[in-house]
């Protein structure tokens, strides 16, 4: 692994044993991509890949010569105006008006190791032989700026890392309009583009289209990553499946607005931007000052989606995810929110705690209502300090109940809100984000703190450490239920009302620095109204989030699916609730809601087990034993999708332990059919020298099968009541099957 320049062509090479990246400093000093795929030769000259057609519309860079226009080369960092008619990577305003750039390369700079990003999350290393960095200094004269865009590429991992910062040397502020974290020119436009969307309670839905000329976009201005599209898109060939095939993932380490654009012109080069959205970003540089986009990741992949997924996985789970939680498995978890809404008291929560520590859960989790006059959803957020009424001795007497019980405790909090109805709104009107002389909207009957003021986020510190440190608590879950509108800051003069969603998020991400720093035992978990900020910036500080507020087993199965292109089975909290579902009134199995549930890495309870009956009780026995057997293996086990729940009515994933003696099989079939055929499921990653015990959960065995035998002739998954009359154990809709396969 490593980064090699080139000094006679000017060239760079960053490479590992599986990827290549290589770009060079163009003729006018601006840099242009040669390649980016599968390993080529080092210390080779690529140079004549650049594009040099002569086309009759282009325009031309020097005088009296047709062989070098922006518009049709393929570059590192384009800007627009001066011959590229593309959407650019960025555009600078300045005092005279003028947006046009020219950076051109001045210096660079090749370390071992990765520096971290100040305030912002990022992927990192922690020993120097892990990864390589490049930074390149590109100045233009006639605004007397830098710009630093740096790359790091990772040795054993298919990834290149991205960022980019400005600093202002000269003598006027600039507006910085658009700064994307990366962009990249792929010479052809060949690929499916998959993007994982969906709505509040079916978050990350995969959607394929195939790349076409114009713009394809995926983003959000709504201050969050949104439920409805997410930071992650891939670019695939066409006929790539699960196992085969190119793949380039492009994961923005970001929780704000976000932008992922693909551009295909009319050469169809592809040009691909990952960064904050431009809709409402204006940055003002004054004199002096830096400013830092996020980090972006490109991962890739030869060998299909599965590929690139475990390469997302093991990144984001071992160099992102920070802390004590990084590589510990995660408490079974219960908590109260849809067991009591807001209808509870100190001993009602002390049953339902009781009840489950007698059925082996760790953590007991306090959900919304705990504080002030959080009586329902018109009032109390601000105000963080325990409702007496409902809690007459404080968090503290609670939290003491409960350790008592021998059990972890968690709490909620929403800090980034106020609603109206609250002292601290009374106290501070003007803390809210909204814009004068406006009606401001509500969601929720609750409105935005404006973190882009460090006072508010210090209130908001304030109080949250004096609950934290008067009392045990080992977990947080931090929810975050509405979008900013009407965005401004009372604080910033008009000039800089384009910075308030990015400082809002940096307000963010510094709360949850101090409160790490300060408490880092806690396990955080993020949410927003189940999975509206579900993202890898979240993941540097919360190691999971909830995947969605959607418990429904039929649902949660392709929310899980879809959201394990990008983000690890360690990241997703996932949880056993009530029949009829209180989302969409479904019932399914006990069984199944168990058997999904337990492929998230924060495995827990969302209901009121004294509710359950003795049979159902066993069951929830069973499976709490069943989790912590198999956490481990789910946490850091290497995770394959092998059937569609979005296109087939039986869906099927696994998980292969890293040492490949275990593994987890879960096949899960919708709608139960009738005289079925022979069904089998081709396993991956096992050991093919291997012989495995099959049995499944809940006892019966298989026998022995080879590792060979598994992958290539396939697990006999088919239904025993396949061409039978229905007995009274036939398994109906929604059932699951999970095989659990050891190495004898
Ligand atoms: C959001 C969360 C839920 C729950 C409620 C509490 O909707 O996603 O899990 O915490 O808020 O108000």
């Amino acid at each position: 692994m490593g980064i090699e320049f080139l000094e006679k062509s000017h060239q760079f090479h960053l490479y590992n044993d599986e990827i290549s990246y290589v770009f060079h400093i163009m003729r006018n000093g601006q840099l242009g991509n040669l390649y980016f795929g599968k390993r080529i030769a080092t210390n080779h000259d690529y140079t004549d890949r650049e594009e040099h057609s002569y086309r009759p519309v282009s325009a031309y860079t020097y005088d009296h010569e047709y062989s070098f226009s922006l518009g049709d080369l393929r570059q590192e960092y384009p800007a627009y105006g001066t011959g590229d008619f593309r959407d650019p990577a960025v555009e600078i305003k300045q005092e005279n008006g003028s947006t046009i750039t020219n950076f051109t390369y001045q210096k660079h700079h090749i370390f071992a190791g990765k520096p971290r990003l100040d305030g912002l999350p990022a992927t990192y290393v922690e020993s120097n032989d892990e990864a390589t960095t490049l930074e390149i200094t590109l100045h233009d004269d006639v605004i007397a700026a830098d710009m630093v865009l740096t790359y790091t590429i990772y040795a054993d991992r298919n990834v290149i890392a991205r960022n980019v910062r400005f600093v202002n040397h000269g003598e006027q502020p600039l507006h910085i309009t658009k700064a994307m974290s990366l962009a990249l020119d792929l010479p052809d436009s060949n690929y499916d583009w998959l993007q994982f969307s969906g709505a509040w309670a079916r978050e990350r839905q995969p959607k394929a289209r195939h790349l076409q000329q114009g713009i394809q976009a995926v983003g959000s201005t709504r201050g969050a990553s949104s439920h409805m599209q997410n930071p992650f898109v891939i670019l695939k060939r066409p006929n790539t499946t699960e196992d085969l095939g190119t793949v380039i993932g492009f994961t923005f380490v970001y929780s704000g607005n976000f932008r992922i654009q693909a551009e295909v012109d009319t050469y169809d080069v592809t040009r691909l931007t990952v960064g904050i959205h431009p809709q409402n970003f204006d940055w003002k540089l004054n004199p002096g000052a830096v400013f830092q986009t996020p980090e972006a990741l490109i991962t890739f992949s030869h060998t299909g989606l599965n590929g690139l997924s475990q390469t997302n996985h093991a990144l984001l789970r071992e160099r992102l995810v920070r802390g004590k939680w990084r590589d510990r498995n995660r408490p079974v978890l219960i908590n109260n929110w849809e067991a009591t809404y807001f209808n509870f008291d100190e001993d009602k929560l002390v049953q339902i705690a009781k009840k489950a520590r007698d059925r082996g859960i760790e953590l007991f989790v306090l959900d919304d209502g705990w504080f002030s006059t959080r009586n329902g959803e018109t009032s109390g957020l601000g105000d963080w300090w325990a409702n007496r009424n409902r809690l007459p001795n404080g968090i503290k007497g609670l939290a003491t109940r409960v350790k008592k019980l021998g059990m972890k405790f968690g709490l909620w909090f929403e800090p980034e809100m106020v609603n109206k109805d609250s002292e601290l709104y009374r106290n501070h009107p003007d803390w809210i984000i909204q814009t004068p002389h406006r009606h401001p909207s509500h969601g929720r009957q609750q409105y935005v703190l404006d973190f882009s003021r460090p006072e508010v986020v210090d209130a908001i510190y304030t109080m949250m450490a004096k609950i934290l440190a008067g009392a045990d608590i080992d977990y947080i879950k931090w929810d975050m239920n509405r979008n900013i509108t009407e965005v401004y800051s009372a604080a910033y003069p008009a000039d800089q009302q384009g910075e308030i969603f990015h400082r809002y998020i940096l307000g963010v991400y510094s709360l949850y620095e101090r409160l790490i720093k300060r408490f880092p035992d806690i396990l955080f978990e993020s949410c927003a109204s189940g999975g509206g900020r579900f993202d890898a910036g979240m993941l540097y500080y919360a190691p999971q989030a909830w995947t969605s507020d959607c418990s429904d087993a039929a649902e949660r199965v392709k929310i899980q699916y879809g959201t394990s292109y990008g983000y690890p089975l360690s990241s997703m909290g996932a949880h056993v609730s009530i029949t009829p579902n209180h989302q969409l009134n479904r019932s399914t199995p006990l069984k199944t809601r168990g058997d999904i549930a337990f492929f998230g890495g924060g495995f827990g309870y969302e209901l009121d087990l004294n509710k359950l009956t003795p049979a159902e009780q066993k069951t929830v026995n069973a499976q709490i034993r069943f989790a912590k057997q198999s956490r481990e293996i789910i946490n850091h086990g290497t995770f394959y999708r092998l059937q569609d729940p979005f296109t087939h009515n039986i869906a099927a994933w696994m998980v292969v332990s890293p040492d490949k003696r275990h593994a987890l099989v879960e096949v899960y079939k919708m709608l139960n059919d009738v005289n079925a055929p022979f069904r089998l499921t081709y396993l991956r990653g096992l050991d093919s020298n291997a012989q495995y015990r099959v049995t499944e959960e809940g006892g019966q065995d298989y026998g022995s099968h080879g590792g060979d035998e598994l992958m290539n002739a396939g697990l006999i998954t088919t239904d025993e009541q396949a061409g039978q009359v229905a007995t009274e154990d036939i398994k109906g809709d929604f059932s699951s099957r999970l095989f659990i396969l050891s190495a004898e």
